[in-house]
């Protein structure tokens, strides 16, 4: 897979704790790389990172702590530094507005003084969002050239993150032959997410509970995708600027396709054929926070530069996803592996270009 680039690299992750951190890290050893974590702990208990148990150097730190940080790095030496650490949450964000600013801007920019810090330059894939995007709430998808912009902290600290990756690439990164990427892609689910406040976490905690789950805005839409889908985008990324094409030094898309893109209440009716026990109610006539309604991305530029696409549809993501909380809740099995396992056959079946 990805031209077997990653076996024997030094691959530096930012929130390796995290949700989508812990399914990278994991992934990586699979591929051969030799793998350090820059993190806070986990902050909720059962999590995926801890579930995993994984054989990599990590360092307990927030990225706020630019000293720290850059020594870990420095001794680490990264080929790849992919950065995920973040707080990720909207509804969070309007409850600590000005740590979510610090922590997904200040903190960004302490990684990429830690990258510039590093002897040997590594090349850097920094993640952002689908939501960087101002939403003018319409039916086309975002393009990369769109207009950035916020209405929640989060979404807003997501976009400067874009503007200052532009600034750094331009004022230092260039000069210095930093090769970078910042990766945009959509709401993303999967098994091993125990998060506040997000759809599938809610839904499951509630099962497994008995409960039936308050769902806030039912109709709101959204690029739903399974975790390894943006996964094999930042490794095919990775690879890219590894192998030094010029063209992958930009802001990327990725998601699911538009038949992806579908309302919440869609994902409920489908995970509940997939377990029975899940039940909800709907509560929207008391939200009172803004979040947006509908959200595509367009991801055309990645699939014609990069011969990259999503290759699970919405059906079989959430089946997937639906299937590894149950065996988790009921079994205590964790299928990441198998998860992995299916998804690279898949891959292979659709002859994506990564699993040559
Ligand atoms: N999950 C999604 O649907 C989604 C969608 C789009 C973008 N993203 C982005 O992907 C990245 C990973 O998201 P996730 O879903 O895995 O989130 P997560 O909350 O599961 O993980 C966040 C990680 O960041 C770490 N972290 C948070 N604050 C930190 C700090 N100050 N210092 C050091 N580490 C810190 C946490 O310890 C954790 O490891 C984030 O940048 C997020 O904005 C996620």
């Amino acid at each position: 897979m990805f031209k077997h680039i990653y076996k024997g690299k030094k691959v530096f992750l930012t929130g390796h704790t995290g949700f989508k951190g812990s399914w990278l890290a994991y992934w990586l050893l699979e591929l051969g790389a030799e793998v350090a974590g820059y993190s806070l702990a986990p902050n909720t208990q059962p999590n995926h990172w801890d579930l995993l148990n994984l054989p990599i150097q990590t360092v307990v730190g927030d990225i706020r702590e630019g000293e720290k940080l850059q020594k870990a790095m420095q001794n680490f030496q990264p080929d790849v530094v992919f950065h995920l650490a973040a707080q990720p949450l909207v509804r969070e964000s309007y409850l600590l507005p000005v740590e979510t600013f610090e922590t997904n801007v200040i903190g960004t920019a302490k990684v990429y003084e830690a990258v510039r810090s590093c002897k040997r330059p590594p090349v850097l894939v920094s993640i952002t969002t689908d939501k960087v995007y101002q939403n003018n709430e319409w039916v086309w998808g975002y393009r990369e050239n769109d207009r950035l912009g916020g209405h929640d902290p989060y979404s807003t600290s997501k976009a400067c993150v874009e503007l200052l990756h532009e600034s750094y690439r331009k004022s230092f990164f260039d000069k210095e032959n930093i090769r970078t990427a910042t990766a945009r892609a959509g709401n993303v689910i999967g098994g091993g997410d125990w998060s506040k406040d997000r759809l599938l976490p809610d839904v499951v905690k509630a099962t497994a509970n008995q409960q039936a789950v308050q769902i806030r805005n039912p109709q709101a839409t959204r690029p739903w995708q399974h975790v390894l889908e943006p996964l094999s985008a930042y490794l095919l990324l990775g690879q890219h600027l590894l192998e030094g094409n010029p063209k992958a030094t930009e802001s990327w898309n990725f998601a699911s396709d538009f038949e992806g893109c579908v309302p919440v209440q869609t994902i409920l009716d489908l995970m509940q054929t997939h377990w029975a026990k899940v039940q909800w109610t709907d509560v929207s006539a008391n939200e009172k926070l803004h979040e947006a309604n509908l959200l595509q991305l367009d991801s055309t530029k990645a699939k014609t530069v990069l011969q990259w696409k999503p290759i699970w549809n919405i059906a079989q993501t959430v089946a997937v996803t639906t299937n590894w909380y149950r065996a988790y809740y009921e079994y205590g099995e964790v299928n990441t592996p198998k998860d992995l396992k299916n998804y690279v056959a898949e891959a292979e079946k659709q002859k994506l270009c990564w699993v040559a």
